[in-house]
């Protein structure tokens, strides 16, 4: 039990230890990059903007209303207007912060301490029009999608990787959120991890909200096998790792 409580000791907050050490902030080091670099091997797929998506949309308040971890899924495909208008609720960029002509900071459809954003969308593409399967990355800078590979066995793998709930492979897509801690840890250092785990919750709220308002349905996924969920993304596990899940689908 002792074990138990003292983890309970990174629920708290501790801002004020904070106080008593330098941040890499501070120390004037380098800000790690808003976005992970994405290579220009695969031509990156435009989404819908934003101000041209045009879907009947559920009110907010039916939407919280009827908010509920779906895990059953239609056969029927989600469109990329949809794709796009999830993405955009859970990461997108509204506005960006410059500094001293360097870009600082991202505002998004999320709060996040800091504005430090520090996830990366990966989406297993399974049941998406005009979409191959396969494994691809979200741009939220330029609201675009990276393919980065594909897999005939996707669909098992994110089985077999969230022990056996196979409502995960019979989604239209699976989103899974990493983190790069640093981004965070660079501002906030020993008062980082909390705050990550807060960030992670709006990101996850906003889609289920977002995905109730177009018929959509989703469930959280935080029972997972670490290793094999951030091996499938070719994770290394230290400085980006699967943080949360949740796979979407027509209901
Ligand atoms: C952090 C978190 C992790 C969860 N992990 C799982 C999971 O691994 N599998 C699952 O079926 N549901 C999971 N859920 C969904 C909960 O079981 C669900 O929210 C709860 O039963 C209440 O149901 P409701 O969302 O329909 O109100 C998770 C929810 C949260 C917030």
């Amino acid at each position: 039990m002792d074990d138990v409580k003292n983890n309970r000791n990174f629920l708290k907050a501790n801002f004020l230890d904070l106080h008593l050490i330098q941040t890499d902030q501070q120390k004037n080091l380098p800000q790690p990059p808003l976005q992970k670099d994405s290579p220009r091997k695969t031509e990156s797929i435009p989404l819908v903007p934003w101000h041209k998506i045009d879907l009947p949309i559920d009110s907010l308040k039916s939407c919280i209303e009827k908010r509920r971890s779906h895990r059953n899924f239609t056969d029927q495909p989600i469109t990329l207007s949809e794709l796009s208008f999830l993405l955009w609720s859970t990461q997108g960029v509204k506005e960006v912060i410059t500094r001293q002509d360097r870009a600082y900071a991202t505002l998004r459809s999320v709060p996040s301490a800091g504005a430090r954003h520090p996830f990366e969308t990966y989406l297993i593409i399974l049941n998406v029009e005009g979409l191959q399967q396969g494994v691809y990355r979200y741009l939220p800078l330029a609201h675009e999608l990276l393919p980065l590979f594909s897999d005939p066995e996707l669909a098992d793998k994110i089985n077999d990787a969230t022990f056996g709930q196979d409502f995960c492979g019979k989604s239209a897509a699976v989103f899974l959120w990493s983190v790069i801690p640093y981004r965070t840890e660079w501002r906030y250092s020993i008062s980082a991890h909390k705050v990550i785990l807060l960030d992670c919750g709006h990101v996850c709220q906003n889609l289920y909200l977002a995905a109730e308002a177009i018929q959509t349905g989703t469930c959280a996924i935080g029972a997972y096998d670490q290793s094999k969920v951030d091996q499938l993304l070719h994770l290394d596990g230290v400085d980006e790792f699967i943080i949360y899940l949740a796979p979407v689908g027509k209901i």
